[in-house]
């Protein structure tokens, strides 16, 4: 029998560089009022939602993320085609096949990478930190690209007032690299498929083909999802932090996925996270962009100095399947 070599890579992974992409069309909730029965107080008070982004009709899943991308490798420092692997995390790329992310990273120049299409949905980017960190040091790439991208007004039926004001577009893209130190904690991830239906389209190409019905846009039961965030993810962010070894006081910040902000008010409070920890609180202006809040919201919070690159920070991911990923990282 021949022996084959194993692949083998550095014993530590980290965040080297972040980038986003924010669409520039600022969506108020009046504007979103126009086609459901509801008000911007309504909205605020539920869901802590101010404005959104739309992309244009003309920008798709693969500008967005190629723009944010390029951001997060000029800050990592390394030269495109020193990429890998290239994983875009999406459920809207509008094609079943080719994936985004052959084309992103031939529009980056990541020559030669691999290239694949994720989709775990709003955890997709917790989903992307992890696989990206056991590549790395499984040594299947040196540097693997991580890109999380909606464009969610493209599913959403503005109508529909269980959805249209909660879901809006953009792209967060991290590079990971070796390092010298542990940068990212273990992953605490997994799924409860038995809630399929929670969040999903409202029927298949197949249907749309044979049935002739119309555009699947994405629904959601809200209650049921808003009360599996609030009680089934406290204890997997506590075990996120466990598993790192470090505790609530010792976090820089905490980056949740832009659900809801009574989401997040209720995981605070479960998880007893003191008051000197800065919480992202993008869904404000960005709503929720599935893969794209929790690359978004780590944007803003270090952009506004609110934590500093190295910092420690616990994420979590959570959406439809249901699935979720949380890790503890050192900011980029
Ligand atoms: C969507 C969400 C904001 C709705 O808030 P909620 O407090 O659960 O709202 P409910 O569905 O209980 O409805 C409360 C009332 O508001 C009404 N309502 C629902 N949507 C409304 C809207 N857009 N505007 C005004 N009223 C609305 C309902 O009809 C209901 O009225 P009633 O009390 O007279 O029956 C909330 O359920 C949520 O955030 N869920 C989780 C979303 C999430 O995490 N999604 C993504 C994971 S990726």
């Amino acid at each position: 029998m021949a022996a084959i070599s194993a692949p083998r890579g550095p014993e530590f992974a980290r965040i080297m560089g972040l980038g986003a992409y924010r669409p520039s069309r600022v969506v108020t909730n009046a504007e979103i009022c126009e086609r459901i029965d509801s008000s911007d107080e309504w909205i605020r008070e539920r869901s802590g939602i101010e404005s959104r982004r739309f992309a244009a009709p003309d920008e798709s899943v693969i500008d967005m993320s190629t723009a944010a991308a390029g951001k997060a490798i000029a800050q990592a420092g390394i030269r495109p085609e020193q990429i890998g692997a290239v994983l875009v995390a999406t459920v809207t790329h509008p094609l079943q096949t080719p994936s985004a992310a052959a084309a992103v990273a031939d529009r980056l120049g990541a020559t030669d990478a691999a290239a694949t299409d994720l989709s775990a949905a709003c955890a997709g980017f917790c989903y992307g930190v992890s696989l990206a960190n056991d590549m790395v040091r499984g040594g299947s790439a040196e540097y693997v690209l991580v890109s999380g991208c909606e464009k969610l007004s493209d599913f959403t039926d503005s109508y529909d007032r269980s959805t249209a004001f909660i879901f809006g577009d953009g792209a967060g893209a991290v590079v990971i690299g070796p390092s010298d130190e542990p940068a990212i904690g273990p992953t605490i991830w997994g799924s409860d498929g038995s809630q399929y239906d929670a969040i999903t389209q409202r029927a298949s190409w197949i249907d749309v083909r044979d049935h002739a019905v119309d555009f699947p846009h994405l629904t959601m039961q809200g209650q049921k999802v808003f009360r599996w965030a609030v009680w089934q993810m406290a204890p997997v962010a506590a075990k996120a932090m466990a598993a790192a070894g470090v505790a609530p006081e010792d976090l820089d910040a905490f980056i949740p996925h832009q659900a809801n902000m009574r989401i997040t008010d209720a995981l605070i409070k479960t998880l007893k996270l003191p008051a000197h920890v800065p919480v992202a609180r993008d869904i404000r202006e960005s709503v929720n962009s599935s893969v794209a809040s929790v690359p978004l919201a780590m944007e803003r919070m270090l952009e506004a100095g609110e934590v500093k690159s190295g910092g420690t920070a616990l994420l979590i991911g959570f959406g439809a399947g249901l699935v979720y990923a949380a890790q503890v990282v050192t900011l980029p």
